[in-house]
């Protein structure tokens, strides 16, 4: 059989598989570029079940692209609490804000010069929102590619790999591994008895152990969250920084970075003896 014929074969079943057990997740109801955008910059650090809330809440409060590039800091930062990584927020936002003036670019490229859209998520809207045949590699790819190849793949290898392999239409196929990859194709014990393709697959015990997640507890981005929604909330930051143990000078510190980057909105950077 030739490659191609087992792409093919491949490929079909798959999108099979997809069409009738495909999650039913609230940005795949339309194909719309700026509800995608969201969820892609939501679930790049957040996993899919707090995500969903999250992005429904979001999509009443800035329903267009035009709404976001107006949003007021504060509100912003309050309904993106819980997801983490706040820092995105404000880069969606200033996202929005290129497109609402410039329109959407027309590229990959150009999406990646967007703020906050790296290589990952241009290809994700590309393929979703306009059709392009790219791939959208995230670990789930990566790791369900691995295992149709029969050897751990990164680099220009996988991506290589993935542009020999990848059907049509691409953003059913990037989404249909992903489910795949998340319900059936799991790091651990893959269900390959239910995996559509698991006859084209060479080694479904590939598995590269994810790099560790740094600690959360006693990490500095734990205090930098504990200091925002003290911010948000009105309440004294340096309080909300020592009941977390920490030293007035990390408290200190963390302050002044969030007001630097934009995510704590005061004329100065609030100092001990201050209320917010
Ligand atoms: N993770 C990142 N993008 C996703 C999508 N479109 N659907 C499900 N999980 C995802």
């Amino acid at each position: 059989m030739t490659y191609a014929a087992v792409r093919s074969e491949r490929n079909d079943s798959l999108l099979a598989w997809f069409a009738t057990n495909s999650r039913d997740l609230p940005w795949r109801r339309d194909t719309d570029p700026y509800p995608v955008l969201v969820s892609e910059v939501m679930l790049h650090q957040t996993q899919v079940g707090r995500v969903i809330g999250k992005f429904e809440e979001f999509l009443a409060c800035w329903p267009t692209v035009e709404d976001l590039a107006r949003a007021p800091t504060e509100e912003l930062l309050g309904v993106w609490s819980g997801l983490g990584y706040n820092n995105r927020a404000l880069r969606l936002r200033d996202a929005a804000r290129s497109i609402a003036s410039d329109g959407w670019p027309d590229s990959i490229e150009g999406l990646r010069g967007l703020p906050g859209v790296g290589p990952y998520t241009a290809a994700a809207l590309r393929s979703i929102s306009f059709g392009d045949d790219v791939a959208a590699i995230d670990t789930n790819l990566r790791r369900v590619l691995s295992r149709w190849a029969g050897e751990p793949l990164s680099g220009s290898a996988l991506e290589s790999y993935a542009y020999e392999a990848i059907g049509s239409p691409a953003g059913d196929w990037n989404q249909a591994l992903m489910d795949l990859g998340s319900q059936l194709c799991t790091p651990k014990d893959p269900a390959c008895d239910a995996c559509p393709v698991s006859e084209w697959c060479l080694d479904p015990a590939v598995y590269e152990p994810p790099r560790r997640q740094p600690r959360f507890q006693g990490s500095h981005r734990e205090l930098r969250g504990a200091v925002l929604r003290a911010h948000l909330a009105g309440y004294d930051l340096f309080e909300a920084g020592r009941a977390l143990g920490r030293s007035e000078d990390e408290i200190e510190r963390a302050v002044r970075a969030l007001h630097t980057e934009g995510l704590i909105t005061t004329s100065r950077p609030p100092q001990r003896a201050d209320r917010t």
